[in-house]
């Protein structure tokens, strides 16, 4: 916690807000002992001998990153058939600050018939007054009309909404290939990045009709009814897509080594193609949706965990740079719930399981202790795709995502030699499981603060509902397309 600094005879020969003291400083590029100061809830100084401010903190010992920036959760979207997220804003976002995170880009969502701009405002109305950390918006498009395409999407691109998901499966958000390169048209006019969840649609509905015929229903069929192959033909589909159109894509929570190769594929023709993974696809395998009775209904997500062989691929592409940003995709049901895994109090056939888990506040640890910890990936590297990289990708670099005089003073403060055992009683989401329980880590973020205010310390909520700001996200610089040619394919 910040030390009053009462030594009222010294004159202060400038006064900062805060100071960090004798940490080692993070940056995706550099490791470097020094102090850091703030003002304003801005870093306004690093080095020695700073000078005095109003509070410190003794950061010895200690590791000083910038805040993570977790750029593809799901808090308090809209759900049909009467489903429920666990998380609001607050509880999402208290979260966040106690697993490391101080800025969480989740989804506008429209959904079919609704006016975009309808979603949004829907959207601000669920966070105002409620985040402790900053927020920016993606928009999910499902219904792309003339007046969505022509009109909505490109105002609200200019307003700060630039980065949009589109669906290729999930009967009520999905697009088809014709509507997806609609979107993507768009994007390329308005300099905007689209986000897609790519699973072919139509081969899982037909999985999924024949294992019910053979009533193949329980929680495990669920990464049977969605294999490889549908993930790898979904990613080369909109792959080729971002070729049509010519325009750089990002194809999120990448699960093994199919789409992977596909990626690379692309990379190596010269395409701008981003990729995203999550803790599920590192640390989690399909032989977790096969617990006892009805529990693997906890590790039900799309695409589903793989193998042991697809986490090894996913980790290569972790360390060698395929992927660009590491999210949590936090999708937050409860278990014990009608209104989540157990939609109506029933333990329901795999279809009809809400899709995600959770893991907002795991997220940061789990990938220092393995990736860092393992040898896998170095800090710096670390720094990149959980924070840097999501925050130069969506436009909100420099402000976030670095340790840079004029930066937000966002910031977590890590002990690297702190053991803990993930339990869910610890966490601070309001869903009754996590899927990592039991797991021991090594390296815990034990202060987290946002814009120079300490918002968690020690797992303790510091701040109050409504200190994180709505962030207007500027063009990604960092996905600006390479246009060869002047208008798309045609
Ligand atoms: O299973 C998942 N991933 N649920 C969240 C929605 C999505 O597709 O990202
Ligand atoms: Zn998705
Ligand atoms: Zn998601």
């Amino acid at each position: 916690m910040p030390r009053q600094n009462n030594n009222r005879n010294e004159i202060p020969v400038k006064q900062f807000d805060l100071l960090i003291r004798n940490g080692t400083v993070v940056t995706a590029s550099d490791t470097v002992q020094c102090d850091i100061a703030i003002a304003g809830g801005r870093i306004v100084q690093l080095g020695h001998d700073l000078g005095s401010a109003r509070e410190e903190i003794d950061a010895s010992g200690k590791l000083v990153l910038p805040g993570g920036v977790d750029a593809h959760c799901h808090l308090d979207q809209p759900m049909p058939d009467g489903l429920k997220m666990a998380d609001d804003f607050e509880s999402g976002t208290i979260s966040a600050a106690c697993g490391g995170t101080t800025t969480v880009i989740p989804f506008a969502a429209q959904e079919k018939g609704q006016s975009l701009r309808a979603a949004v405002a829907d959207y601000h109305r669920r966070a105002e007054g409620r985040a402790v950390v900053d927020y920016a918006f993606h928009l999910i498009v499902s219904d792309p009309t003339e007046t969505v395409l022509r009109d909505e999407l490109p105002s609200l691109i200019r307003k700060g909404y630039t980065s949009f998901k589109v669906y290729m499966t999930y009967d009520d958000l999905k697009l088809n290939d014709r509507e997806i390169l609609d979107v993507l048209t768009v994007a390329r006019q308005e300099g905007a990045l689209v986000m897609i969840h790519a699973e072919n649609s139509d081969c899982i509905a037909w999985l999924t009709d024949r294992l019910e015929a053979e009533q193949k229903t329980a929680p495990r069929f669920h990464a049977i009814a969605r294999p490889m192959a549908i993930e790898r033909e979904a990613t080369h589909r909109a792959i080729t897509f971002s070729e049509l159109v010519d325009v750089p894509i990002l194809i999120v929570h990448v699960s093994g080594r199919e789409a992977v190769e596909q990626i690379r594929w692309s990379r190596a023709r010269g395409m701008k193609i981003f990729a995203e993974t999550c803790p599920q696809y590192l640390f989690l395998t399909a032989s977790d949706l096969d617990q006892p009775g009805y529990h693997g209904a906890k590790c039900v997500c799309s695409p589903p965990p793989r193998d042991r062989a697809n986490q090894e691929v996913i980790w290569d592409g972790v360390a060698d740079g395929l992927f660009t940003i590491f999210s949590s995709d936090h999708a937050p049901f409860r278990y014990d719930d009608p209104q989540g895994k157990q939609p109506g109090g029933q333990e329901v056939p795999f279809r009809y399981i809400p899709n995600g888990i959770p893991g907002l506040e795991t997220r940061l640890p789990l990938l220092f202790s393995e990736g860092v910890g393992g040898g896998r990936i170095s800090l710096n590297q670390f720094v990149a795709l959980t924070s840097t990289n999501p925050a130069k990708l969506y436009g909100l670099h420099p402000r976030k995502g670095t340790i840079a005089i004029g930066a937000d003073a966002d910031l977590a403060i890590w002990d690297p030699q702190r053991e803990v055992v993930i339990r869910n009683a610890d966490l601070h989401h309001a869903v009754d499981y996590t899927p990592y329980e039991g797991t021991r880590v090594k390296g815990w973020p034990v202060t987290t603060l946002v814009r120079g205010k300490v918002v968690a310390h020690e797992g303790r909520m510091q701040a109050t509902a409504g200190h994180g700001e709505f962030l207007p996200c500027a063009l990604p610089e960092m996905a600006k397309p390479r246009y060869r040619t002047s208008g798309g394919s045609l």
